[in-house]
């Protein structure tokens, strides 16, 4: 038999006294296309990073096509034909595609950037990647960035491709056109490891199933010979429910009321064009849409955080249209789960502690005369990381060593603090895996069993379906339809997103 084309033999790494990855042994075979499954903090990308040269392993061996190979650098993995696609993209929002897909790569003082430019033209098209190699990258849709991002891999001639949660910021059509470009890069003989929380797609793209639990490998096996629950088990190592349960409730007052909003988006185009509604206590209202039709603006407005052209927002009656956001936090108790943690949710190089009191460290009990209590922060640290079952070392550990859903989980444990009136959650399960997400809507359950009158947003339509007591559809800046939850079809729903008049 030949050699599988990489195979790692008991890698393993370390962060001071914590084991990330746990002598993991692992063959993935030319060709195909490999799933890394595992529960947030199992060690996926850590052990990726390993693979692409940004981390040494302390232990163990790599061999790609049978030969022991020594990744001591990026260039190194590159020149080894890895190239990694990571789950917060790395390119520059300024620079064309052209000159992201250069970049590092062809320094000279007579650089001919049409030239390039048309040779990646033409490299897109062989691809069946298509995208404008002049455009400016900060303007083109996520879907877009991603290509961008794996023609860069393959202008740099990687044939092992290594995705880490590609489909995270995708809509289901951009996730469709990933998949149909992967499994022709398979057929072309590329190798790719495909990491992911959303256990059908796996089912549906992938050969071959590794899952990681604690940083050691639980199994590996055929993703034919294997099934959604069996997966959730072997990753969180009990049982997932996959169904929520979501008691009757009589909605008591009105906590937000918007009224005919408008609001701009960056560039000063109207993103929000007018659009009235109300959330009693103890209701969730879902926002259906696909992503860019005015929800991140929607979101940002009730939060406080962009201007208002016109209309009002009313919060537990009171008019707060043109408050602050510290005052709608301090005054009534708002809680904003942001879209990106790493750019809004977090404060990437504090501790995990000083992220949680962010909105709370001027007051008692963690403040008192000026003077912050260590103690007592570090004691409320230690009880919301064990309750959320945040996966750290310890509180002051800084945000930006956590893995991807830890951060998540660190922004919802400070946002869901403190019984809030409103929540907005914009994208709240994202990058969490099965067992995180079922947990964060039993939480955001809790709080509107409690009282609270949640915006639920999401582009995942299923999430809203499920967690929504009634569900508006989002169509270029307004609502096109607002349906009780329990009358409302996937199909009627997912029609009128994009755009469609009737169900
Ligand atoms: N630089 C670092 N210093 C200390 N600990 C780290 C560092 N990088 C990662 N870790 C820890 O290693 C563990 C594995 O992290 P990793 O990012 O590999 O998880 P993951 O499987 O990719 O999770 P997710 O699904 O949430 O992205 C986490 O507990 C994380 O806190
Ligand atoms: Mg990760």
């Amino acid at each position: 038999m030949s050699s599988p084309y990489l195979h790692l033999e008991n890698i393993t790494k370390r962060f001071g006294s914590f084991t990330a990855n746990d002598q993991i042994t692992l063959s993935i075979e030319a060709g195909s296309i490999h799933a890394l499954l595992g529960e947030n903090g199992a060690g996926k990308s850590t052990l990726m990073n390993i693979l692409c040269g940004l981390y040494q392993p302390d232990e163990g061996q790599i061999f790609l096509q049978g030969q022991s190979v020594k990744l001591s650098s990026p260039g190194t993995a590159i020149r080894h034909g890895i190239g990694m696609i990571h789950q917060h993209f790395m390119l520059v929002p300024q620079l064309s595609v052209t000159e992201n897909i250069i970049l590092g790569q062809d320094f000279s003082l007579n650089l001919n950037l049409r030239q390039k430019a048309e040779a990646i033209a033409a490299m897109s098209q062989a691809y069946g990647l298509e995208v404008d190699p002049l455009a400016i990258v900060g303007d083109l849709p996520v879907g877009i960035q991603q290509r961008v991002e794996i023609l860069k891999a393959l202008y740099r001639q990687a044939k092992l491709l290594i995705l880490d949660e590609p489909t995270a910021v995708l809509t289901p059509p951009e996730v469709e056109s990933l998949f149909i470009i992967l499994r022709q890069l398979a057929a072309r003989d590329h190798t790719i490891i495909f990491i992911s929380h959303k256990l059908d797609e796996v089912l549906s793209l992938c050969d071959q199933v590794t899952v990681l639990r604690r940083g050691k490998v639980a199994a590996t096996c055929s993703s034919q010979s294997t099934t959604r629950p069996d997966l959730a088990q072997l990753m969180v190592g009990r049982e997932v429910l996959f169904h929520l349960n979501k008691p009757a409730i009589a909605p008591g007052s009105v906590v937000l009321e918007v009224q005919n909003l408008q609001v701009v988006d960056d560039r000063n185009l109207p993103a929000i064009r007018g659009i009235s509604f109300q959330i009693r206590a103890g209701e969730i209202l879902g926002i259906a849409g696909v992503d860019g039709n005015g929800q991140r603006e929607l979101a940002d407005a009730i939060a406080g955080l962009r201007p208002i052209r016109q209309g009002s927002i009313f919060l537990v009656g009171q008019n707060v249209t043109h408050w602050t956001p510290q005052q709608r936090v301090k005054q009534l108790k708002m809680g904003y789960i942001p879209e990106d943690r790493q750019k809004m949710g977090l404060v990437m190089s504090f501790s995990i502690a000083r992220n949680l009191i962010l909105k709370r460290f001027k007051r008692l009990p963690f403040c008192r005369r000026f003077f912050l209590r260590p103690r007592t922060i570090a004691h409320y640290a230690n009880t919301v990381i064990q309750t959320f079952d945040i996966r750290a070392i310890n509180s002051q550990l800084k945000v930006s060593q956590l893995s991807g859903g830890n951060q998540q989980k660190v922004v919802l444990a400070r946002e869901l603090s403190g019984d809030p009136c409103l929540i907005v959650a914009m994208q709240p399960t994202r990058g969490l895996d099965v067992g995180a997400t079922e947990y964060v809507q039993q939480a955001l359950l809790a709080e509107r069993q409690r009282g609270a009158a949640i915006l639920y947003i999401s582009t995942e339509l299923e999430e809203v379906m499920t967690m929504s007591d009634r569900i508006a559809i989002i169509y270029a800046g307004q609502f096109i339809e607002t349906l009780d939850a329990k009358a409302a079809s996937v199909e009627k729903v997912g029609l009128l997103m994009a755009g469609g008049e009737e169900g």
